[in-house]
């Protein structure tokens, strides 16, 4: 018996970044656009041995060390706990997006992990019935921005729980490689770091009055205003970042040279993408419909990953 499930990415514009305890309550609510072509796929089967992970054959290998084994395997065994499920099983987990894209991955990892979880614990149970609201609060518990990939295309984190929300743009989707190698700092250690910067204090003001914004220019197609908005926003988490004590980052000279490169092209054309990063080096760009054509240009000799096909 083998139970198989899958989630997407979400790429967040308003930030999660600090939280409150250790099962993920954010300090600031986030907003995030989720990237359906970007997935983990989770398979669970039962085995003799303890509970175990390893990669699924067929797609682009996952690594984890032994603090992401640990973290994984615990809200598993959390879930099992919860659901009353008996035995031990083996997990297989791949994404179809290559590891050094420095996409949180976790996200898509831990929706998809309680997502099949929830499958295992219905062959037990056939009547459990879990709505994606409570999915995604579980979720949650493993990785903060899980919760946002269960709802699409856009989703909204707030004390009360992350939840779909209607804004009528769909987007497109780069993400500019900068840098491979693994991060020193996790986004996990990240978090409880960011408090120690003197920067911190107003951190949930300003990404709440940031969000309301950016949703309203969102929804009235504002997009310039939107920009400015996700500019600031990734700018004032990486400012946290190097503000800290001690003092980490993510951004190389490739980062800054792609930043340097999307606000020209902004400033000399009046348009451009939305631009963002996470804790990481790359840049990720989103972007309307019919800027998909100018975006050969853009991104020419840059090493991107799209959400559509270029030649
Ligand atoms: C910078 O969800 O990876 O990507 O809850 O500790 O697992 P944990 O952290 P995680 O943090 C993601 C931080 C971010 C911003 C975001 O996705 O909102």
């Amino acid at each position: 018996m083998k139970v198989k499930a899958s989630a997407p990415s979400n790429i967040a514009l308003i930030k999660y970044m600090g939280k409150t305890n250790e099962t993920n309550l954010p300090s600031n609510s986030s907003l995030s656009y989720t990237l359906e072509h970007l997935r983990t796929f989770v398979e669970i089967e039962s085995t003799q041995h303890n509970d175990s992970w390893e990669a699924l054959p067929g797609l682009e290998p996952i690594t984890l060390n032994e603090t992401g084994l640990k973290k994984f395997l615990a809200h598993f065994d959390r879930l099992k706990n919860l659901w009353e499920v008996p035995g031990h099983f083996l997990i297989r987990s791949a994404n179809n997006f290559p590891a050094d894209c420095g996409l949180a991955s976790s996200a898509s990892s831990f929706a998809a992990l309680t997502k099949a979880t929830y499958e295992l614990a219905r062959t037990v149970r056939p009547q459990l019935q879990v709505s994606d609201a409570e999915l995604s609060r579980l979720s949650r518990m493993g990785s903060g921005s899980s919760c946002r990939s269960f709802f699409s295309p856009w989703a909204v984190w707030s004390a009360e729980g992350a939840k779909p929300v209607e804004i009528n743009l769909e987007l497109e989707h780069a993400v500019v490689i900068v840098a491979g190698g693994a991060k020193s700092v996790s986004s996990s250690q990240a978090h409880k770091r960011v408090p120690s910067s003197l920067l911190f204090s107003g951190r949930t003001q300003r990404a709440e009055q940031r969000l309301v914004k950016l949703e309203a220019s969102l929804a009235n197609k504002e997009w310039q205003e939107c920009f400015e908005i996700c500019w600031t926003e990734f700018w004032d988490m990486h400012a946290l970042f190097e503000t800290s004590q001690p003092a980490f980052g993510y951004m190389t000279p490739g980062s800054i040279e792609v930043l340097a490169r999307m606000r020209g092209i902004w400033q000399t054309s009046g348009d451009g993408p939305l631009v963002t990063m996470d804790a990481g080096a790359n840049v990720h760009l989103l972007l309307r419909k019919d800027q998909v054509s100018k975006a050969r240009v853009w991104l020419g000799g840059l090493n991107a990953l799209t959400s559509w096909p270029r030649q």
